[in-house]
Formats: structure tokens, C-alpha cells, sequence
């Protein structure tokens, strides 16, 4: 997605070898019209699919997985990270792996509001070892519901996640793909270059 990258040019900030700092529009302050464009783009590509429910976790994923729900008229779910004081039992959890931060997190989503007759989509900021996506797909597969495929806004194409979940099977749509963040530089792959 031209617009996407070119933000990213523009003001992202390579941290490390493997780390973008995207503050300014997507992770912090939020850039409404590019997340608009964003969720117009996800709705594109899983044009050809019925979605009855867009799925993401708290709280980076939330605004990209809004758009989607209102382009296409569907609701939208947050993973929840923290332990909720209303929402106890009637829950799907799994547990989600951080290798940046080295700990697993519980995260949950209520029963009611996913369940076998939904079609859902997968929504996340960033896809880089693929741990949230994986919780995420887990908690699709309790509650019966047919996972039609994953929308990411930034992959990191020279982590792991991404072909992890390909070879699974999964269809998934990452907005922009980066190739390398060597020397400060962000370089993307083309549309469909691996
Ligand atoms: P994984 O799910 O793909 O395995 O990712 P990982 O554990 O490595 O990521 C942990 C957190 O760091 C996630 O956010 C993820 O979105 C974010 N992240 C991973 N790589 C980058 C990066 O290069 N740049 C930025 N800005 N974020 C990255 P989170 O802790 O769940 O926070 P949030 O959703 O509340 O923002
Ligand atoms: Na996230
Ligand atoms: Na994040």
C-alpha cells in the first residue's frame, strides 16, 4: 500500500536491526485518515469473503481493525490483555508468547461475542514472530468460528511469523512488508516478491 509506505518513509524511525518505531501514526498518536485508507485496503482484499467479525488485540490493533469494521459493517472484537473484573469465566484465553519482552501473557475474549456461526477476520498492527496472531487464531478455533484470514499493517518480513502462519495455511494480507531495517534503512519487498 503506496500511501502506508510512504508514511513509513517519511516519519517512521529505525530503532535497531529489527525494530521500527511508528509512533507518530499508528502505535501512539493515530493518524485517522491513513487508518481509514487502511481499513478501506484490508476490505479490498478480502473483498471476494463474508465477514462477520473483525478480531484484533488491545490496543495497536485496535484503530486499523475499526476502519475494517466500518467499511464493511461489521463489529469489532479486542482481544483483552489484562484480566477483566466483568469478564471472568465466560471466556476463550490463550496464552501469547512476547520474545521482546520474554513473558507470556493470558489473553481473553468473551463468548459472547464470537461464535461458530461467525466468519472472522485476524487485525493486527505489526506481525513479527507471529506469537499474537497465533493466540489469536487459537481463540477463533475454541469458539467454532471459520477464520477466513489474517490483515496486518506492518509485517516484518525478515522475522518468522509470516511464514509460519503461511505454512499453515492461512491467508494473510500485510499492508507494507519490510524487507530489511540494516543501516537505518527501511527497505520493503514489492508486491509479490518474497
Ligand atoms: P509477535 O506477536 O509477532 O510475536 O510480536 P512480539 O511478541 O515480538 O511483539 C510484542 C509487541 O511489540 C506487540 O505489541 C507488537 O505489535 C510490537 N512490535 C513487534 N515488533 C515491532 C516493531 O518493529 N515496531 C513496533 N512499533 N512494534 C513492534 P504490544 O506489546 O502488543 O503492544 P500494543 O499493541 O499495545 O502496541
Ligand atoms: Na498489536
Ligand atoms: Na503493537
Amino acid at each position: 500500500m503506496k500511501a502506508l509506505q510512504e508514511k513509513i518513509h517519511e516519519v517512521g524511525r529505525v530503532l535497531s536491526a529489527d525494530v521500527l518505531k511508528v509512533d507518530s501514526f499508528l502505535n501512539h498518536q493515530i493518524d485517522p485518515q491513513l487508518m481509514k485508507e487502511v481499513g478501506e485496503e484490508f476490505a479490498n482484499r478480502y473483498a471476494n469473503e463474508v465477514i462477520t467479525k473483525v478480531l484484533t488485540i488491545e490496543s495497536s490493533g485496535i484503530a486499523p481493525a475499526t476502519f475494517l469494521g466500518l467499511t464493511i459493517g461489521a463489529p469489532v472484537v479486542f482481544a483483552r490483555k489484562k484480566q477483566s473484573l466483568t469478564l471472568t469465566d465466560n471466556v476463550y484465553t490463550s496464552e501469547v508468547y512476547s520474545f521482546t519482552k520474554q513473558e507470556s501473557n493470558k489473553i481473553s475474549v468473551s463468548r459472547d461475542f464470537l461464535t461458530a456461526d461467525d466468519n472472522v477476520i485476524i487485525i493486527d498492527d505489526f506481525l513479527a514472530n507471529g506469537e499474537a496472531v497465533k493466540g489469536l487464531v487459537d481463540i477463533v478455533n475454541q469458539s467454532g468460528a471459520h477464520l477466513v484470514g489474517v490483515g496486518i499493517v506492518i509485517e516484518k518480513g525478515f522475522q518468522q511469523g509470516g511464514k509460519l502462519l503461511r505454512d499453515q495455511g492461512l491467508r494473510i494480507e500485510s499492508l507494507a512488508r519490510i524487507k530489511s531495517l540494516e543501516n537505518g534503512k527501511v527497505e520493503f519487498f514489492e508486491d509479490g516478491e518474497f
